[in-house]
């Protein structure tokens, strides 16, 4: 088989399903590229934020997302520093505001193009895991593999109550459910790039299944597939004596 380009796998789902942490899980486990694509967006709304746009001025923020200076620096086994016009703002974006922000932002076809050829731009050797709502319906349709996880509203709000306990954050479970029930309808229902899996994609309900679990099941479809050259997984050589590499 040639493989004319890096291989890729997507990962999408709506907020709270655990699609971030299982990408960079599983991006870690392969030794792959990971890209966090919601962080675009959200340091895209921070940055309007910065700069006094507002989010409903498309043209304004199409500009803003052209000329993003943003960095992401990987940390060994942490997660990569994200840098906006040189200050880290790692923590900043994780908000439940900057989140709902991004959300808006993300509706617009304009910010949307924008953004596109820098999440292209993440696709290196030997391979990438994609994180997003769109990664396998339009950044990248020839994705090798695609993953389209679910979990009841109910969970997802609980683990992200639980994410944002442990890091001092209080919040009420109900009001999280709300916000959690506006932001799956604002992303189910835009115009473009619409939060829905792609024809091809593989579902797995994530409600009863731990991390471990989800990134282990990923890891029984990429044997399935058999769709990866066995160079495209540098440190787990023990995936060619399992199998899961040609
Ligand atoms: O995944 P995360 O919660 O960080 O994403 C923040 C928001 O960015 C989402 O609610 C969604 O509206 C938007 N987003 C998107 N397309 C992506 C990733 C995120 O529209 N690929």
């Amino acid at each position: 088989m040639i493989f004319q380009k890096e291989p890729v796998i997507t990962i999408d789902g709506a907020s709270g399903t655990g699609k971030g942490t299982v990408s960079q899980v599983l991006a870690s486990r392969l030794g792959w590229k990971f890209l966090d694509s919601g962080a675009l967006y959200r340091v895209l709304a921070l940055a309007a934020q910065k700069h006094g746009v507002v989010l409903d001025n498309e043209k304004a923020l199409k500009v803003l997302g052209e000329h993003l200076d943003v960095q992401f620096i990987a940390q060994e086994s942490e997660i990569s520093k994200i840098i906006l016009e040189g200050e880290d703002v790692t923590d900043v974006i994780r908000t439940e505001k900057i989140g709902n922000a991004a959300s808006i932002v993300a509706a617009l076809p304009a910010v949307r193009a924008s953004l596109l050829s820098r999440q292209r731009a993440f696709r290196d050797v030997p391979g990438l895991v994609a994180d997003g709502r769109d990664m396998g319906t339009v950044v990248f349709p020839d994705a090798e593999l695609k993953i389209f996880l679910i979990a009841s509203p109910e969970e997802r709000a609980l683990r992200r109550y639980n994410q944002l306990k442990e890091r001092g954050i209080s919040v009420t479970l109900s009001d999280l459910i709300k916000e959690l029930r506006e932001r799956d309808r604002r992303d189910q229902e835009r115009a473009v790039a619409p939060l829905k899996p792609a024809e091809d994609a593989v579902r797995i309900d994530t409600d009863h299944l731990s991390v471990e679990q989800v990134v282990e099941r990923i890891l029984f479809e990429i044997k399935q597939k058999k769709a990866f050259p066995a160079t495209s997984f540098p440190i787990t050589i023990e995936f060619v004596e399992m199998g899961i590499a040609e």
